[in-house]
């Protein structure tokens, strides 16, 4: 949906910021231009709304080569994210989301419902932040309106450049990931730039790593780019520590769970405890009649005189709730992020909601080495690596 074709750009008579330039990116996939300050990242997002000229060679979106569409109708299909938002500080936010739909010339009832429904799209409570001035936000209420407006007339094509760079880290993990799920439902076909691999890794279907000049080093999937770097370049911006950042991209798999003995609520606390014993462990889950999780037992520590549950009573008030949860298809970098955010020793993994086993360390190891295909995996390391 857009091609780049042998684009170059040279400023003046300089060397290049882009050279030759071959890059398409599937209508509805996120592609990240990711490389170091100065790689020419910004050039090529520029060029697709023609904030920048090519010098040469054809940027075509949607089969249509935009040097021959007018400028501003252009930029109406082209949704365009700046950091720093980039928003107009005069306006109120409710202005600065209206803006494209005016320029459509969109009545002011569907101006004033398309606002209210943007902001409630990344978020914001439009009573409470549409009659607000730029400066009245957070960074991050400032990028989440600078989304807003850019989706606002409904774009096929989002470009964002460093959407989320003047957010803190926890606040752009949340951006990232509220950014995720609206991607899923709008399915926008977007550029996206950042200098950050863990980011470029999170959000990409595929990643375009730059070096200098706009040199494409690599483009293919995270997964990819990270198992297998096409260059020394890519090696060495992907980092030593490229086996971990796999993490955030290998989904946990069915395979890798453990199914420790189930019991409901109705259980008698003997048949419990013949269960775990039955396994070896101490522990149960408690599933509900329509398969969801409901929490653990540990059926041999109650204390029957204490706990009031008879050996033939049912388990059901000794069932404590389970924190650590995660749903199958996370990244095992989410369910090791949960486990230790529970201080748990192992994670419930769900499939639409209903229970379907457990990941414990064992298994996550398992899965580790699965991801980094068999290279060593140095427990020291993923304890310092901040995950
Ligand atoms: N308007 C400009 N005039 C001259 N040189 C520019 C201009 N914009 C960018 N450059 C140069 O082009 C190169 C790529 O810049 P840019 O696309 O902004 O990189 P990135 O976004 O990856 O940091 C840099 O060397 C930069 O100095
Ligand atoms: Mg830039």
């Amino acid at each position: 949906m857009i091609r780049f074709e042998a684009v170059s750009k040279r400023y003046g008579r300089g060397t290049y910021a882009v050279e030759e330039l071959d890059l398409e990116v599937a209508r509805g996939e996120l592609c990240v231009l990711v490389g170091p300050s100065g790689a020419g990242k910004t050039t090529v997002l520029k060029m697709v709304n023609r904030l920048v000229e090519p010098s040469s060679g054809r940027v075509l979106v949607g089969g249509q080569d935009v040097s021959l569409v007018d400028r501003v109708e252009l930029r109406r299909r082209t949704g365009y994210v700046i950091q720093q938002a980039g928003l107009f500080p005069h306006l109120r936010v409710a202005d600065n989301v209206a803006s494209v739909p005016r320029l459509l010339g969109w009545d002011r009832a569907r101006v004033r419902r398309r606002v209210d429904d943007m902001l409630a799209l990344v978020g914001l409570e439009p009573s409470v932040y549409a009659p607000r001035y730029p400066h009245e936000l957070s960074g991050g209420q400032a990028q989440r309106v600078g989304v807003a407006r850019a989706l606002a007339g409904d774009p096929p094509v989002l470009l964002m450049d460093e959407p989320f760079g003047a957010v803190d880290p926890l606040g752009r993990e949340r951006l990232q990931q509220e950014f995720l799920r609206l991607q899923g439902q709008l399915h926008k076909t977007v550029i996206m730039v950042t200098h950050d691999i863990d980011e470029a890794v999170t959000m990409g279907d595929r990643i375009a790593v730059l070096a200098q000049g706009g040199l494409l080093q690599q483009y293919a999937t995270p997964a990819e780019v990270l198992a297998h770097p096409a260059t020394a370049f890519v090696a060495g911006f992907v980092g030593a520590d490229r086996g971990l950042r796999r993490l955030a991209v290998t989904p946990i798999d069915e395979g890798d769970l453990y199914m420790p003995p189930v019991v409901s609520p109705s259980t008698t606390l003997a048949a419990a405890r013949a269960a775990v014993e039955a396994e070896g462990i101490d522990w149960a889950v408690v599933v509900g009649a329509g398969g969801e999780l409901l929490g653990w037992v540990e059926p041999g520590r109650a204390d029957d005189g204490v706990s009031g549950v008879g050996a033939s009573g049912a388990v059901a008030p000794l069932v404590r709730p389970l924190e650590a949860v995660v749903s199958l298809g996370s990244s095992l970098k989410v369910a090791f992020a949960e486990m230790l955010q529970h201080d748990a020793g192992w994670v419930a993994v769900l499939d639409k909601g209903r229970y379907l086993g457990v990941l414990t360390p064992d298994g996550l190891h398992a899965a580790l080495r699965r991801s980094v295909g068999g290279q060593p995996v140095e427990p020291a390391g993923l304890a310092q690596s901040g995950m």
